[in-house]
């Protein structure tokens, strides 16, 4: 936890927009379109949506690796920006445990460079410190002296956690972090994020696209499309009763290929961008962006849906 009492993080009306090459006038694409969102400390927010909707690329603008070009994020009441100090007060787990760490690095070097860099704890307890870490996400100082390729998986997305806990964060982007394990240790590594959330407070934005894994672990859910926000609510309500037509279709597990017809990410704002695909389209939907309401929905059909044909029941996590 943050040496400062922890603090809401609030999104406010993000938006990113990025050429799609670096020729000259290439088309810029909006990716994040006014998102807005705010954790409670301690809260696990889910979020969830189809491949390139937006998530690891929000994940990635709240760490500061991409400055929105609209809208602001707040932590606490302080604006977050990249490179600003109180950035370290978001961390991220990424997706490939393999990948984010240096080869040539021992795992517990690693994290003993987060305390470094940020200068956490005087330099003569941070050995201390590191081995506090490895203790609090199940791994021992023989694991620490390892170098990654001789962890597994699930033990490197350990490390990864350490890491990202050694800056005493208020919040955690967790990308995927169990998408690249074997399936048998996917439940252990959720259970250390659950329990780490439990014991250290630590606030989460869980990105997935494991519907079970959202709904064992978070407290809201929050459903992305092509860079809105279309729902949010608890798990039961948006998984449950999903009242917006691309979650339902999302929560029923049927595909629906975006890609015909235009991008309505490069063009015109002014229209729900569900309603190429949507039935129950009102003449609206084509002309005004419906905006996420206080109830959590962004449509203009706020009834509830039918259950949709074909839905199963989301399994349930040990
Ligand atoms: N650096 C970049 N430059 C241009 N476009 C990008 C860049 N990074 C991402 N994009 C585009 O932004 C969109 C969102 O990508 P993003 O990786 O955030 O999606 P995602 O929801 O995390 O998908 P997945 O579920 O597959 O991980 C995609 O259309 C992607 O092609
Ligand atoms: S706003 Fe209109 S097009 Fe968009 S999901 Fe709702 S009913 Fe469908
Ligand atoms: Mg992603």
């Amino acid at each position: 936890m943050s040496d400062c009492p922890s603090a809401p993080l609030v999104i406010d009306r993000v938006s990113l927009e990025m050429s799609l090459a670096s020729r000259w006038r290439t088309p810029r694409m909006r990716i994040l379109d006014a998102v807005s969102l705010s954790l409670a400390p301690g809260e696990i927010v889910g979020l969830v949506g189809e491949s390139g909707s937006g998530k690891t690329t929000l994940g990635l603008t709240l760490v500061g690796r991409h400055r929105p070009t609209h809208g602001s994020i707040q932590l606490g009441g302080s604006a977050l920006a990249p490179g600003t100090p109180a950035q370290r007060r978001l961390q991220m787990v990424f997706q490939d445990p393999l990948a984010s760490f240096n080869p040539r690095r021992r795992v517990g070097d690693a994290v003993r460079l987060a305390l470094d860099v940020h200068r956490i704890g005087p330099p003569s307890a941070r050995g201390d410190i590191v081995q506090a870490l490895f203790a609090q996400v199940g791994l021992s100082s023989e694991h620490a002296a390892r170098f990654p390729h001789a962890l597994s998986g699930g033990q490197l997305q350990r490390v990864a956690l350490a890491r990202a806990l050694a800056t005493r964060p208020d919040y955690i982007v967790a990308d995927e972090p169990v998408s690249k394990l074997d399936v048998s240790v996917r439940a252990q590594i959720l259970n250390l994020v659950r329990r780490t959330n439990a014991e250290t407070g630590v606030g989460l934005l869980f990105i997935t696209h494991d519907l079970a894994a959202a709904q064992f672990l978070c407290h809201r859910i929050a459903v992305m499309y092509l860079g809105r926000i279309v729902e949010l609510g608890t798990p039961d309500a948006v998984l449950g009763r999903p009242r917006h037509p691309y979650t339902a279709r999302l929560v029923a597990g049927t595909a629906y290929d975006g890609s015909a017809g235009a991008d309505p990410r490069l063009g015109a704002r002014e229209a729900c961008f569900y309603a190429p695909a949507c039935t129950r389209r009102l003449p609206r939907c084509t002309q005004e962006r419906p905006p996420l309401d206080e109830t959590g929905l962004a449509c203009f059909r706020p009834e509830e849906l039918p259950p949709e044909p074909g839905r199963e029941a989301i399994p349930a996590l040990a």
